[in-house]
């Protein structure tokens, strides 16, 4: 049993506030970049056709739409978030594309997966550990709802290497992108972005983590400069 902490709630809030807003300025910020990303993470995901996926902080199901998108007719998806109105743009969206009945939402946390062992042939998760409080105990449980030889797929941002354009990133990430994030959603989600961001652990050791929560063998790619990194773990 996982009990939701104050910071958990806080953070399922501060989506809230800005659902309306959110895909809007997830492609302003990322340039676009962001769709790239998720179609990468979603062609490591097995099977190639059909299947039972899982979306971890499905927020407003971009990534549970890609996952239909790739895997064709057979596919399904269960989506799980802790903020309902981040989900209800994801359930509009869905409606809207024609895909209503292929995804099932759930209000849960990462933390405590309402579904039994090995359920799904993979799970992901993107752009949302980060924000999962107890990590390895969320690890551990896309971990044990993954079947023998499924994956687990995470999509996070990283903070990029390197003399030049990790300075100038950092520059971005903390003094413009906030201000830009803040002009168009109130409160205080665009200063929480880089500052998660910067907390997260460096990709060697978050591939560490996925291997102790339960993955055989976790390979990464670094995207965009090391902007985002992808993980593959097989279970
Ligand atoms: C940055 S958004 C990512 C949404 C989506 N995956 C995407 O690719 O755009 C992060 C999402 O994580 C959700 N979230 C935060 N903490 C969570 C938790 N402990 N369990 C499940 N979802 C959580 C938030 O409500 C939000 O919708």
């Amino acid at each position: 049993m996982y009990r939701l902490t104050e910071r958990n709630r806080s953070i399922g809030e501060m989506f809230s506030s800005i659902a309306p807003r959110y895909d809007f300025l997830n492609r302003l910020l990322s340039l676009g970049a962001d769709r790239r990303w998720r179609r990468l993470a979603v062609a490591e995901t097995i099977p190639s056709t059909g299947g039972r996926f899982l979306d971890v902080a499905t927020g407003t199901a971009d990534m549970a739409l890609e996952i239909l998108r790739q895997k064709g007719p057979g596919a399904s998806v269960a989506g799980v978030d802790l903020s309902m109105e981040m989900m209800r743009v994801g359930r509009e969206k869905c409606a809207r594309t024609g895909q209503r009945r292929r995804v099932a939402f759930f209000r849960a946390p990462g933390e405590s997966l309402p579904f039994r062992d090995g359920a799904f042939d993979s799970a992901c998760v993107a752009f949302g550990i980060r924000n999962v409080i107890d990590r390895e105990r969320g690890l551990r449980e896309m971990c044990r709802v993954v079947r023998r030889g499924g994956r687990l797929v995470v999509l996070e941002f990283s903070t990029p290497p390197g003399a030049v354009f990790g300075p100038l990133y950092r520059f971005y990430f903390r003094s413009v992108l906030p201000r830009i994030g803040g002009i168009f959603s109130r409160g205080s989600a665009y200063a929480y972005l880089p500052e998660s961001v910067l907390a997260f652990p460096d990709p060697s050791a978050f591939g560490e983590m996925m291997r102790a929560a339960g993955c055989a063998s976790v390979t990464r790619r670094s995207l965009t400069f090391g902007i985002v990194t992808l993980y593959v773990g097989v279970r």
